[in-house]
């Protein structure tokens, strides 16, 4: 079974990209022959200055490996250090119905948020579809925001099957965690980069976690009422990090009252600094160690590109090439 996901280098990763993606994609490392990239053709959508995306892409490496991708078990790539896949993103754009990517609401969100509206930018999900096609990949774990783009690709490489050959490409299949599949930022929206309402998996400095953690949105309940829990963002977040037990326990106490919500705000940046604490550790070490992550990606990239020449060979000839 071959697994395979894919980041953007467009920033610091959040708790809901990790929780969303790299978590579930690093557990899933043991189960299968995993495919892991960091998708720096697409950043460059959003992207435009090359020494940030240089950064960004070294950054994400250094944080992905931090956060337990071994090397020896998956695959980790620079998307571009493997260009076949921008041919074969040329060729499935041959088979993309217009009407396909005009119905893809990624494109009109992240207009609305302020990105120039590039070609690249509507072609996006074919390039998506292709670094998943070029894979033979049978799963692909991303949070739900995705969806959709995994759902072109399946009738993408439905259409090429179609015209040129059954069972030439393989038809994956998105995993997406429910408890994860939305995990939401400090004012309850989808925590993401572009509402600006995000936690960090590395924030610089404990403080900082704190202090943004102390500006999740609570309601004006006063401290002695019994709370919602089920309807509050810290409880929901505290779930993603406690045991069970915590959580019932702080549930419990939500309902009982007595305590105000920035008492719960400090539980849950005590569980996330401590979830992350050992990560931030070997941070350290592959900051200092820059020769080993640039090794690691090389090495991936050279695996990676033997399996998509393999694909483009037989979708060439598949076209008549
Ligand atoms: P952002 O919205 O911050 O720009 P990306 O679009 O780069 O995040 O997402 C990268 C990966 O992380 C994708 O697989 C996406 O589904 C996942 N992801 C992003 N935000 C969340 C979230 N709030 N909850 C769950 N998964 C998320
Ligand atoms: N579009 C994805 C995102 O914004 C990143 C991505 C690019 C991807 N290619 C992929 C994810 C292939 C999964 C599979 O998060």
């Amino acid at each position: 079974m071959r697994i395979l996901s894919g980041i953007q280098p467009s920033g610091r990763p959040h708790i809901g990209n990790y929780l969303g993606m790299m978590e579930p994609s690093i557990r899933l490392q043991d189960e299968g022959d995993a495919f892991y990239f960091i998708a720096d053709y697409h950043s460059l959508t959003s992207t435009h200055d090359p020494a940030v995306l240089r950064e960004n892409v070294r950054g994400l490496a250094i944080d992905f490996l931090a956060c337990g991708l071994d090397p020896e078990k998956a695959t980790f790539w620079r998307q571009s250090d493997v260009p076949e896949v921008t041919e074969l993103a040329w060729i499935l754009s041959c088979v993309t119905p217009m009407g396909m990517l005009e119905r893809c609401v990624s494109y009109k969100d992240k207009i609305a948020q302020g990105i120039s509206p590039s070609h690249g930018l509507f072609a996006y999900p074919v390039l998506q579809a292709a670094d998943i096609l070029i894979f033979d990949s049978n799963v692909v774990p991303i949070g739900k925001d995705q969806k959709q783009h995994i759902e072109l690709t399946r009738d993408v490489a439905g259409k090429f099957n179609d015209r040129y050959g059954e069972d030439l490409l393989v038809i994956p299949e998105p995993q997406i965690r429910e408890d994860t599949a939305t995990v939401p930022g400090l004012d309850g929206q989808k925590m993401s980069k572009s509402y600006d309402n995000t936690i960090d998996i590395f924030e610089e400095t404990e403080k900082k976690l704190r202090k943004k953690i102390m500006k999740i949105v609570t309601d004006s309940t006063p401290v002695e009422d019994s709370k919602d829990p089920d309807d509050s963002y810290i409880v929901e977040l505290f779930q993603l990090f406690a045991s069970p037990d915590e959580v019932a326990e702080m549930k419990d106490s939500f309902r009982t009252g007595g305590q105000g919500y920035g008492h719960y705000k400090q539980q849950l940046f005590e569980a996330i600094r401590d979830h992350f604490a050992p990560m931030r550790e070997r941070r350290e070490e592959f900051e200092r160690d820059s020769a080993y992550v640039d090794g690691v990606l090389e090495d991936g990239a050279k695996r990676a590109g033997e399996k998509a020449r393999e694909v483009v060979d037989r979708v060439r000839s598949a076209v008549g090439m």
